[in-house]
Order: structure tokens, then C-alpha cells, then sequence
């Protein structure tokens, strides 16, 4: 980002000198001034007033969005912001075919959000969160779910604090509160014969509005506040880096048993509706791969993907 735009941004609203800038900045103060044009150019508004300096008053449309989500990224990652789109996961994999770069995919408002096993994603204009985390990879495809419990467990962490009750994750990578969804993951990869090219991580998340299903809760319902959608989003993108890099430290079984303590249902009776298939019986475990161990009255059963329900008895 901009070394003057940092600062500005920084103070957004106030009055900073010229010299405190060139000197965090490291610049001239004929450079600062520079940067400041350019800035101007491009559509930020800044006042630059003698003996007071310069204030940010306002950012060019979309534009601010990203910087705000830069701003308070601790990761070098590539933002990018649409109003609107079809689904930011489409998006993110259009790009992440011809892209090297980790890069965030934002939306405002999504008319064709996908969900799970052909679902629709709804999402409320300007309310809600809707994004793709892309990341190039290149490992064996076995290793996706390891990072879709990445995503969950970041997602799980942030939420937490805001909620005041429990939070759980709900196989194969829901948030739940109250028996509620308040968010969910659409994992999506672009594979090469067995190798995993890119992740496409795709995560919606109720959080300014009032969500119409019955069974779907936002954080403003749960706590009757508002919350900063940017300040959220690249928090849970600053705990997933977190972990990536544990795990990149070959530390991953301390990432997976956090996440298996916080699972809706273990040891419980449940039911797997898998679309073919409903499987009833003791949820006993989840393995690395996402894969959920299920014992039967006759057998234990190892199920691939569907929808768990806790059953009533
Ligand atoms: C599910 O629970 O079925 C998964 C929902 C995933 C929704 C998100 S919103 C951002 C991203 N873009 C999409 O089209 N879907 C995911």
C-alpha cells in the first residue's frame, strides 16, 4: 500500500503534519506532497492545509473497502472487491486459474451465492459477509479438508467473543449457535490430475441482517448489536494465516483437536441424510480428511459428505 496512504488512512478524519509523515514514511517532504497528488489523481479526497497538513476526508468508491481490509490484514494478500457478482466463488476460480497470489474475493451482494450440494446462498445487500479466500497450492488433493478446518476454526474463533454463547462447528463446516446457522463453507479446488492447484474457500456469514429462514441466525440477532463486516473479515483471514503457518510448522494435530472439541454431535446419536442415503447411528469421530465415522446398529459406517441432524433420543 501507499506509504502516505497508510499513515492517512491511519488518522482518517484528523490532521497530520507533513513532517510526522515523512518521517514514519521514511520519505522527503517534496515526496509526500508527491504521493499526495497521485492519491488526489486517483480519487482520494485530502485536504492539505499550511502549518496543520494533510486529512483524509474521503476514499474513491469501492477503493476504500480494500484499503480498510488491507489496512487491518497482518498478510500480504491480494484484495479484490465487486459490489456485486454472481458468486465470489465462480469469481475467485476464474482468477485462480491465471493467479499465483493468495487473494480475497469480497462481495456485497451475491445473485447466484452457491451453497453445499447444489444449495443457494442468501445473503443480505451490504449486511452480511460473502468471500473467497483463494490459495495456490500444489499438494496432494487429500490435504483440502485440512484447510477447510482451518477456515471453520478461524471463523469459530472471531465469532466466539462476539456471540457471548456457546458456538459450535457442525460437520462437514457450518457455525452453529443455538442449533442455528450462522455461517456456512463452500470448499471448492482446481485440481491438476491428483494435485490441488488452488483452494477456493468460500465462506458466508450472517452478521447485520435478519435472516428469513427459521433456521439461520445473524450476530445482530443474537445480540441485538451491529458489527464492522471489514474489521471481521480480515481478522478471521489474519487466525487462518495463523494457523497455515502452524501447520505449514507440521503442527497440525493441536489445529485438529481444537476443532474436534468444539463439534455439535460427537458421541451422540445422529442421522446423515446423504442424498442417497440416510445413515443412523453414533457419531464417533471425524477423521483429518473430513471423513465421518458413524457406528451403526449392524456396522460402522464412513460417510463422504451429506447433512447431520442430532437425532431427538
Ligand atoms: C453452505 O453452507 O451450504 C455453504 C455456503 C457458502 C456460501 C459462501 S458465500 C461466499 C461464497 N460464494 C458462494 O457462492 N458461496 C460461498
Amino acid at each position: 500500500m501507499d506509504p502516505v496512504l497508510l499513515h492517512l488512512l491511519k488518522h482518517q478524519g484528523v490532521f497530520v503534519s507533513g513532517m510526522k509523515i515523512s518521517q514514519e514514511a521514511g520519505l522527503s517532504r517534496t515526496a509526500v506532497w508527491k504521493h499526495v497528488q497521485g492519491l488526489r489523481a486517483e480519487g482520494y479526497g485530502i485536504d492539505c492545509i499550511k502549518k496543520k497538513g494533510y486529512r483524509l476526508h474521503t476514499l474513491p468508491t469501492n477503493r476504500w473497502i480494500v484499503e480498510k481490509l488491507a489496512l487491518f490484514s497482518r498478510y500480504p494478500l491480494e484484495w479484490f472487491y465487486k459490489p456485486e457478482v454472481d458468486s465470489t466463488n465462480l469469481w475467485a476460480k476464474e482468477v485462480m486459474v491465471r493467479y499465483e497470489k493468495p487473494s480475497v474475493f469480497f462481495t456485497d451482494k451475491q445473485f447466484a451465492g452457491r451453497g453445499r450440494l447444489g444449495r443457494q446462498w442468501e445473503c443480505e445487500t451490504g449486511k452480511d459477509i460473502a468471500f473467497s479466500l483463494g490459495i495456490p497450492l500444489n499438494t496432494d488433493v487429500c490435504h483440502y479438508y485440512q484447510y477447510t478446518i482451518m477456515m471453520a476454526l478461524s471463523v469459530y474463533r472471531v465469532l466466539l467473543p462476539l456471540t457471548n454463547t456457546t458456538v459450535q462447528i457442525k460437520w462437514p463446516n457450518d457455525i452453529y449457535v443455538n442449533g442455528k446457522k450462522l455461517c456456512g463453507i463452500l470448499t471448492e479446488m482446481l485440481t491438476e490430475e491428483n494435485r490441488l492447484r488452488s483452494l477456493i474457500l468460500g465462506v458466508g456469514i450472517n452478521i447485520n441482517s435478519t435472516p428469513s429462514l427459521p433456521q439461520a441466525v445473524s450476530l445482530k440477532t443474537l445480540t441485538e448489536k451491529e458489527f464492522d463486516r471489514h474489521i471481521i473479515l480480515a481478522e478471521i483471514l489474519n487466525t487462518f494465516f495463523d494457523l497455515v503457518h502452524t501447520y505449514g510448522q507440521g503442527d497440525f494435530s493441536q489445529i485438529y483437536e481444537e476443532w474436534r472439541s468444539v463439534l455439535m454431535g460427537l458421541g451422540q446419536k445422529v442421522r446423515i441424510d446423504t442424498g442417497q442415503k440416510v445413515i443412523e447411528g453414533i457419531f464417533l469421530d471425524i477423521n483429518e480428511q473430513g471423513i465421518a465415522i458413524i457406528q451403526t446398529d449392524q456396522t460402522i459406517e464412513k460417510v463422504y459428505s451429506g447433512d447431520l441432524f442430532l437425532s431427538r433420543s
